[in-house]
């Protein structure tokens, strides 16, 4: 099977055609798959209405797929546990409304971060497909953080060479106001120190590695002033030249490197419906310092 990989940004994200999903991929095309996403970061398969059963499948393919450890929400599907439910549309198929808990906590990813960053060893990358698509907003931005390392001002990058930022769950649920987690997840887990500036164990190229909705403190500062610096790097980060920004269609699927980008989507008209289905593929390493 020989892959059609068209860059859809100069920084990152390019379209993959010539595979389906649903069929398990030989050696070469696995590696085909991991060569691509190594370079563009984030792949974008269109057209594939896969099943949740397919959507593990796939994963499984590329690592293990997370189990979130979080079920008090209901973001975790009761039906296939390894799918995690980006989803305003309840087990019932109602609509709910943005004040409910779990929407709540689904509003941080508006906000820039890399997914499961508050584990020991983070996750390797993120597949989400579109299965109900917002046409009023929805977008999902990316950006190619080996390119922020590269151009950050002097003056920021003194701020974050060889230190580490603390990751803590439980930071999403005080920045948006969703539940804090229990004392059985917050003990399961505890907050945790990833280096600012890593090196990818592929690619082995430098990032900067921040994730704006865990991050609760940094090694040497002050709490405000760490803040601040990790809301300044995020400010800097996001701009259109380090950025792709996906319009979805139905049934694209997009898989997101999460050592060395970082994501965010946009806001949408709450009364239209809009559901993703996600899965995670768990991390075997820590993270190194670059
Ligand atoms: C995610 C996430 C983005 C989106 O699934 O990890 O941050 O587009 N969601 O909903
Ligand atoms: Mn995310």
């Amino acid at each position: 099977m020989s892959l059609i990989v068209t860059p859809r940004h100069p920084a990152l994200g390019a379209e993959v055609r010539g595979l389906d999903l649903r069929r398990p991929m030989d050696a070469a095309t696995r590696q085909a798959v991991i060569d691509a996403w190594t370079r563009h970061l984030v792949l974008v398969f269109p057209e594939q209405p896969i099943s949740d059963e397919e959507h593990v499948a796939f994963t499984r393919q590329l690592g293990e797929p997370e189990i979130f450890q979080q079920t008090s929400l209901g973001l975790r599907s009761d039906r296939v546990k390894e799918i995690f439910l980006v989803s305003n549309v309840d087990k019932h198929d109602r609509l709910m409304t943005p004040a409910e808990p779990s929407q709540k906590q689904l509003s941080s990813a508006r906000q820039w971060h890399t997914d499961s960053s508050y584990l020991p060893t983070p996750s390797v990358g993120s597949l989400l497909h579109g299965i109900e698509i917002s046409r009023t907003g929805g977008l999902t931005q990316f950006i190619n953080m080996y390119l922020v390392w590269e151009e950050l001002p002097d003056a920021l990058r003194r701020q974050v060479e060889g230190k580490r930022a603390r990751h803590d769950f439980g930071m999403m649920s005080r920045l948006v106001g969703s539940p804090a987690p229990s004392g059985a997840e917050r003990a399961a887990l505890p907050p945790v120190w990833h280096p600012l500036v890593r090196r990818h164990p592929v690619s082995g190229r430098t990032s900067l590695y921040i994730s704006s909705i865990y991050n609760d403190a940094v090694e040497g500062m002050e709490e405000g002033a760490a803040r601040r610096l990790i809301e300044e790097l995020s400010e800097f980060a996001a701009q259109p030249q380090y950025m792709y920004r996906h319009a979805w269609e139905p049934h694209d699927v997009l898989m997101w490197d999460n050592r060395c980008t970082v994501h965010a989507v946009t806001s949408h008209d709450p009364t239209e419906r809009r559901v993703m289905h996600r899965t995670t593929i768990v991390g075997r390493e820590p993270v190194v310092a670059a």
